[in-house]
């Protein structure tokens, strides 16, 4: 009542008189709407910097970069207009009040209470099903509205939801193009970019495909395509649209052309009634690939599954049943998992990374020959960049070890056909998603050690966790390749970049070096799986001296207390975060003495800042997923340290982008210059778990 008095006066007010929603189990930077794919990643902006607190009424979606996406929700209750999502005219149509919000692995859960009247509990719910391809290989999501009687009373109520033609292009000058359809019980919105580019993007968004907006047919239902200003009076005006087409294509942001439902629920009394919707985007070819076959355009592997786009829609609109079944009993089994490894600070972390991970990646390709691309997400937009999986792969190994294969088929097929010249391993397919054509001139940003490290350990770690010996016969000789240089470039590493390339080159890197060394005894893990004997002998010989030399090396003229490994060799007042001495434990090799766990763990606590502890002596900012590599091996004491910071930070940070891996640890916010945000890399989350279920 005192909202709907208020709510005339202005939004300001509105926010002032509304009560705090509740956020379980954290409150996020920003929260996960449909979050699919690099194409299909819409979020709600929580922190300051460039969101409203996490009330879903009264701010507008955006794409992960802050582009807004038009996604709109009034509800009329007893003849008054309200909105429940998005920022439509909101002097016509006064927030609704929202009071809680909630997260797991695959959903956001808003409940918004409506002029003390009516309760709507609103479930946006993006599939992760990486064991089962034909349901991942989808670009859709949900959202399902419940709506039901807060005060006991009968009220009569009309749901109302939009989409803008924002989801069709990063370029609001483009023109777009849209129809209207039905099939099966189902109704659509199908909208399009007019002059369609295939593999192209601007501003990250995709610029080729058709997206879908679904929602079941029955009684009561209205839809109607229209200027969103026009479109949305007509639903506070008459509770329902008027099954019209507008026809006059034009550009996105000429009079925002808006494609919306209308829903009348009738009586709505204390059952609950639902609705569901259903967004999606469709691209017949997604990748652009220099493989084996030269350079060929591969599909999306939906189509391996679906003779076209309305069966795939319809499939997936229709499965709501049995997918939100899948997505409770995963969500359920990473809130145990992660409780029982680390305790709810864990939780917070793990179950917020889930769809961002995986939503940067797609898969490719045909039933018989299929891949997993994965876009380096706003840091350059890479294809397929190794070092970036690298980080990621905690959860994969976790949930599903042959998504790693998927994802590293690319890099072999590429690499063993002759299209890289260099003797290490490639940095990235393709300078920018979705283009994965390459490095013919090897002119890729290297990082030759980081990366023949980084494979080693990814192909053993997969092989050790799916028993395919026959992938490591497959390519043995490149393998050898890899190692051979590690075996050169170990010991005193040259100048060059690491995996941290945002801090520069340097010389003789501690860290560096460590990968290098466990990548050659990998390779000698790999050689002994599959007969090498004596291949096996030699490079365990090599890493077992390696390391000795790396343990004075990485000490050297240190003598500060407590001990720590420096960051470069022969600089006594510098350290870092040792993170790669985490694929010693993944990998089980035993290379490094346990007194050097030991060490860091003691170390790390005595140079902690308010949100965790900086990455290295360079800078004061940290990378989160180094920070969960670190704590997966370190202390029961530290390891909480780590996480009950990063937790905090989730819960504090004014950043509003999704979940970024590098900030400032005094005060949580981004680099002055750098945001890295809806980067996969915060796979790395699941560090712990991914040591506990190999
Ligand atoms: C459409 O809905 C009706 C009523 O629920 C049902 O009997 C029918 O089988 C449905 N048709 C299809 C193709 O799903
Ligand atoms: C991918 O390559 C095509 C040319 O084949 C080009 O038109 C397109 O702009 C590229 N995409 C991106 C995102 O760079
Ligand atoms: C690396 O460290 C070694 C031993 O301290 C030193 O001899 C060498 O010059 C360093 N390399 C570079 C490139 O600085
Ligand atoms: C062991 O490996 C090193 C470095 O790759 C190589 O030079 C040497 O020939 C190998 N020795 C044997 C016995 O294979
Ligand atoms: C790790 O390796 C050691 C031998 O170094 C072995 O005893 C142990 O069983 C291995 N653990 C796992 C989990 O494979």
């Amino acid at each position: 009542m005192l909202l709907s008095c208020l709510g005339v006066l202005g939004g300001l007010l509105v926010n002032i008189a509304t009560s705090e929603s509740t956020f379980t189990p954290a409150r996020p930077p920003s929260i996960p709407l449909a979050v699919k794919s690099p194409y299909m990643s819409t979020w709600f902006p929580v922190g300051s910097d460039s969101g409203n607190g996490g009330y879903l009424p009264g701010q507008w979606p955006s794409f992960y970069n802050g582009h807004t996406i038009g996604w709109a929700g009034l509800i009329r209750v007893d003849g008054n207009t309200f909105t429940w999502m998005g920022s439509p005219e909101p002097s016509r149509a006064p927030n609704a009040n929202q009071v809680t919000f909630e997260y797991t692995s695959t959903k956001s859960i808003f409940t918004i209470e409506v002029d003390a009247k009516v309760s709507m509990k609103v479930t946006f719910l993006s599939p992760v099903t990486p064991k089962d391809l034909k349901r991942q290989s989808l670009v859709f999501s949900y959202m399902n509205v419940e709506v039901e009687s807060l005060d006991g009373a009968e009220h009569d109520v009309q749901l109302y939801t939009d989409i803008s033609a924002e989801w069709v292009s990063g370029d609001l000058g483009s023109v777009a193009q849209w129809d209207f359809g039905t099939t099966e019980n189902l109704s659509y919105h199908k909208l399009w970019k007019r002059d369609q580019g295939l593999f192209q993007e601007v501003g990250d968004q995709a610029e080729w495909g058709s997206w879908y907006y679904t929602t079941d047919t029955k009684q009561g239902l209205t839809y109607q395509t229209a200027a969103a200003d026009d479109i949305r009076m007509t639903f506070k005006n008459d509770g329902k649209l008027a099954n019209s087409k507008d026809t006059n294509f034009r550009a996105i942001q000429d009079s925002w052309p808006a494609f919306g439902y209308a829903i009348e629920l009738g009586k709505v009394g204390s059952d609950s009634t639902s609705t569901l919707f259903s967004i999606g985007l469709c691209q017949e070819d997604a990748i652009q690939f220099l493989g084996a076959n030269g350079l060929t355009n591969l599909p999306s592997l939906w189509r391996s599954y679906f003779a076209d786009e309305i069966t795939a829609l319809s499939f997936f609109h229709k499965d709501y049943t049995e997918a939100n079944t899948i997505a409770t009993n995963l969500d359920n089994m990473i809130a145990t998992d992660s409780k029982a490894a680390a305790g709810d600070n864990y939780h917070i972390l793990t179950s917020l990374a889930v769809r961002q991970a995986f939503g940067a990646t797609q898969l490719v390709g045909t039933e018989e020959k299929h891949y997993v691309f994965l876009k380096e997400i706003s840091s350059n937009g890479n294809t397929q960049t190794i070092d970036v999986i690298f980080p990621a792969t905690p959860i994969f190994f976790y949930l599903e070890p042959e998504y790693v294969k998927l994802l590293l088929d690319p890099h072999f097929e590429n690499q063993e056909s002759g299209h890289y010249p260099n003797k290490y391993a490639i940095h990235d397919l393709g300078a920018h998603y979705p283009n994965a054509t390459g490095h013919e001139d090897g002119g890729d940003e290297a990082m030759p050690l980081e990366e023949c490290g980084n494979n080693l350990i990814m192909i053993l770690a997969y092989v050790q966790r799916s028993r395919n010996i026959d992938y490591l016969k497959a390519h043995y000789p490149l393998l050898q390749q890899w190692a051979e240089f590690l075996v050169l470039e170990s010991v005193y590493p040259a100048e060059q970049l690491s995996t941290d390339d945002f801090a520069g080159h340097l010389a003789n890197q501690t860290n560096l070096g460590l990968k290098g060394i466990i990548g050659i005894e990998a390779m000698s893990q790999i050689a002994k799986l599959i007969g090498e004997d004596s291949d096996a002998q030699n490079y365990t010989t090599i890493s077992h001296d390696y390391i000795k030399q790396w343990q004075a090396l990485s000490h050297q003229g240190n003598f500060d207390f407590p001990p720590h490994t420096i960051l470069t060799f022969n600089d006594p007042a510098t350290h870092g975060l040792l993170y790669n001495l985490y694929a010693d434990r993944l990998l089980n090799t035993s290379l490094v003495p346990q007194e050097i766990y030991d060490q860091q763990s003691a170390f790390y606590p005595t140079i902690k800042q308010p949100y965790g502890v900086p990455l290295d002596t360079r800078a004061l900012w940290t990378k989160s997923d180094w920070e969960l590599f670190c704590a997966a091996i370190a202390s029961t004491e530290t390891r909480d340290m780590f996480i009950d910071d990063l937790a905090k930070w989730v819960s504090e940070t004014t950043t509003g982008r999704p979940f970024t891996d590098l900030f400032e640890t005094p005060t949580g916010k981004f680099p002055e210059s750098i945001q890295f945000k809806a980067r996969p890399v915060v796979g790395g989350m699941f560090s712990i778990l991914a040591l506990q279920h190999a």
